[in-house]
């Protein structure tokens, strides 16, 4: 059994230290809201904060988190710079099968929280392993600049 802390609540995890967080997240604690893409960290899908940084939630196991914060898609509602990003991303309409966007959110939030007015280089930059096979990548551009607009 491992403690996690997830969106500020200690829970409780049956699985072996090796387990990804993603799967902790799914299956364990039926937290459905991060994705599973690839599962090999190259999409993005799977975005979560482990201590605030972005972190592929497929290819890292709970040992790591181990008295660290993981925060997920499902806190972003009551979260200042979360809830700015997603009221942008629903001005903007970003999502198209919408797959990709709760690990998009995350990766954008993360930025927001570090960069508050980030340049179009600073959006490529943070946002260049998030892969959208739908190509919403125009509107995530404007709806990031939209939301730092809202949290300046
Ligand atoms: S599912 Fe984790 S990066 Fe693709
Ligand atoms: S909205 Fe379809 S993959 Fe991004």
């Amino acid at each position: 059994m491992i403690t996690l802390n997830i969106n500020g609540k200690d829970m409780q995890v049956d699985a072996d230290p090796s387990t990804p967080i993603l799967w902790a997240l799914r299956d364990n604690l039926n937290m459905t809201g991060t994705k599973f893409g690839c599962g090999a960290a190259l999409c993005g899908a799977c975005t979560v904060h482990l201590g605030g940084q972005p972190v592929r939630s497929c290819v890292t196991p709970i040992s790591a988190a181990a008295g660290q914060k993981i925060t997920t898609i499902e806190a972003m509602e009551s979260d200042k710079v979360g809830k700015a990003v997603q009221a942008a991303w629903v001005k903007m309409d970003v999502p198209q099968c919408g797959y990709c966007q709760s690990g998009q959110i995350m990766s954008a939030t993360a930025l927001l929280r570090t960069n508050k007015a980030p340049s179009d280089a600073d959006i490529d930059n943070a946002m260049s392993g998030n892969i959208c096979r739908c190509g919403t990548y125009q509107r995530i551009r404007a709806a990031i600049k939209d939301a730092a607009k809202t949290i300046a």
